[in-house]
């Protein structure tokens, strides 16, 4: 285990079993339907590389940056969209692939950005959900794990743009943030 990691929330093997049951719902529910997977830069990376593995649909992929946060654990609520989707939205269904949902003000300015854009429907599947911690009305329509109100990170989930590659989700230790 990392030397900042208080301790580990979701193991590896968790991680693959949470991966594989939203890809079968996912499959599921979109079998019948095209659609554009798009994930949120930086912290889907791992979980969107895994999920796409092991849906057998035909898709395409695209990718959006967004930004709420400074460098701290908390969302500054103003959300800016530093780069857009490359396909064009208009018509089209959309599966954004998120890492954790906080306060849900990041997925709210997306999903209603998409939609603006002309978008056909716009559905979120998050690994991770704080739900105790929501500012504005959101509920995602794939959730991996709820987990209490603490700062994780690893599998994408980045403190300070470090950690994303610990192949396990952990429970930073509050030392290094405060
Ligand atoms: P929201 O806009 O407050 O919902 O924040 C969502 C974004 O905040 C996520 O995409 C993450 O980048 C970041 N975030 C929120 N909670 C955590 C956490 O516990 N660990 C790492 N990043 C987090
Ligand atoms: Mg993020």
């Amino acid at each position: 285990m990392h030397k900042d990691v208080q301790s580990i929330l979701i193991s590896r093997e968790k991680l693959e079993s949470i991966v594989k049951s939203l890809a079968k719902k996912i499959e599921k529910d979109y079998n019948d339907k095209e659609f554009v997977m798009v994930g949120l830069l930086k912290g889907s990376v791992v979980f969107m590389a895994e999920l796409m593995t092991k849906i057998n649909l035909d898709f395409e992929i695209d990718f959006m940056v967004a930004s709420s946060y400074g460098g701290g654990t908390e969302s500054s609520g103003k959300v800016k969209i530093i780069k857009d989707m490359s396909v064009d939205p208009r018509g089209k269904d959309i599966l954004i692939v998120e890492d954790i949902v906080d306060s849900g003000n990041t997925l709210n300015f997306v999903c209603n950005h998409l939609m603006t854009r002309g978008a056909n429907d716009v559905k979120i599947c998050t690994l991770c959900d704080k739900p105790s911690r929501r500012k504005v009305p959101l509920t995602p329509d794939y959730c991996g794990a709820e987990i209490p109100d603490e700062f994780i990170v690893g599998y994408g989930l980045d403190y300070d743009e470090k950690y994303r590659n610990l192949p396990y989700i952990g429970v930073l230790k509050r030392s290094v943030y405060s």
